[in-house]
């Protein structure tokens, strides 16, 4: 009796410590998979800060366009810091970059200077929302693209000046990326939804423009393109007008 006391005894503290052990041997496991959650989380954030704030001149998966540089390429995770002459990590300098804008274009290519991003100096996103969008980006350098892939012209597509208008200001010009119409857009510039009843054709003519020449309200200069001049013809600022005109007062 006794006997069989202690031999259920023994087997349930071996029991015990064999669970103990292969907890134990799967815990970094379970460290891993809680990391990989937490990155993945961090991914789709940042995939959505990007597509509101950046996608309009760097594109979607950041192919570049005429109004920024490509950097989703093999080319600029492999080379981009060694011909900087950059010694930190690309983490840090895709977080030094986005935080601090370009005060001086490194290129006079480019028609208007990278903005400032983090809430530190003056921009729209906190460093945590640059943070996500620092993983996103980092994300693409497995599957990274070789160079080569040309930027897009800005085009417009439609049949209707209003759908051709609708067109620039959501793809080709990439307007909703930092203004709301009709409900879907971005929050760094003013929601135009009804700029046309309140302010006129001219008005929106003169903005683009010349963005500087007034300054909307409780927003800051610097930040809206300063080359819509030169990168859109006449006709397509008539057709982004009729769209705004079709929406507005909805
Ligand atoms: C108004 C257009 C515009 C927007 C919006 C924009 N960028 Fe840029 N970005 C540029 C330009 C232009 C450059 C090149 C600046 C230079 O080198 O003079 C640049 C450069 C960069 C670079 C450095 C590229 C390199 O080759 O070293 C990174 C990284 C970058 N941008 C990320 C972002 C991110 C992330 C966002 C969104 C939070 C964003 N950009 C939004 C225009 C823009
Ligand atoms: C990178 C962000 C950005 C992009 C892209 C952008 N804008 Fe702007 N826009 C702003 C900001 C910020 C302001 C407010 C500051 C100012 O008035 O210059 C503004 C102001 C305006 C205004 C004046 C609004 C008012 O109520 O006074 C109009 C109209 C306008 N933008 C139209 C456009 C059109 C059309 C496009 C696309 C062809 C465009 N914007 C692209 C950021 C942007």
């Amino acid at each position: 009796m006794i006997y069989t006391r202690i031999l259920i005894g023994l087997i349930a503290i071996l029991v015990t410590i064999a669970t103990i052990v292969f907890i134990g041997i799967n815990e970094p496991d379970r460290q891993d998979e809680f990391k990989g959650a937490f990155l993945g989380r961090s991914i789709e954030v940042g995939a959505g800060v990007f597509e509101q704030y950046c996608s309009p001149c760097h594109g979607l998966k950041g192919q570049g366009s005429p109004r920024a540089p490509q950097i989703n390429s093999k080319e600029f995770f492999e080379n981009r810091l060694r011909d900087l002459g950059y010694a930190g990590t690309m983490e840090a300098y895709l977080t030094l970059t986005i935080r601090g804008g370009r005060p001086v274009k490194s290129d006079p290519k480019w028609p208007q200077n990278m903005p400032t991003w983090s809430v530190d100096f003056g921009g729209p996103l906190r460093n945590d929302q640059i943070g996500n969008v620092v993983d996103f980006i980092m994300s693409w350098e497995k599957d990274a693209p070789s160079v080569g892939t040309e930027p897009a012209a800005i085009t417009a597509v439609g049949d209707t000046p209003e759908e051709r208008g609708r067109s620039l200001v959501e793809v080709g010009a990439g307007c909703i990326a930092c203004h709301t119409i009709g409900g879907t857009g971005g929050s760094v510039g003013p929601n135009l939804t009804n700029v046309y009843a309140e302010k006129g054709p001219d008005y929106i003519r003169e903005s683009i423009l010349m963005p500087s020449a007034v300054i909307a309200e409780g927003f800051s200069d610097g930040i809206m393109p300063q080359t819509f001049g030169q990168t859109l013809t006449e006709e397509n600022i008539n057709d982004i007008i009729a769209y705004l005109k079709s929406v507005s007062g909805q």
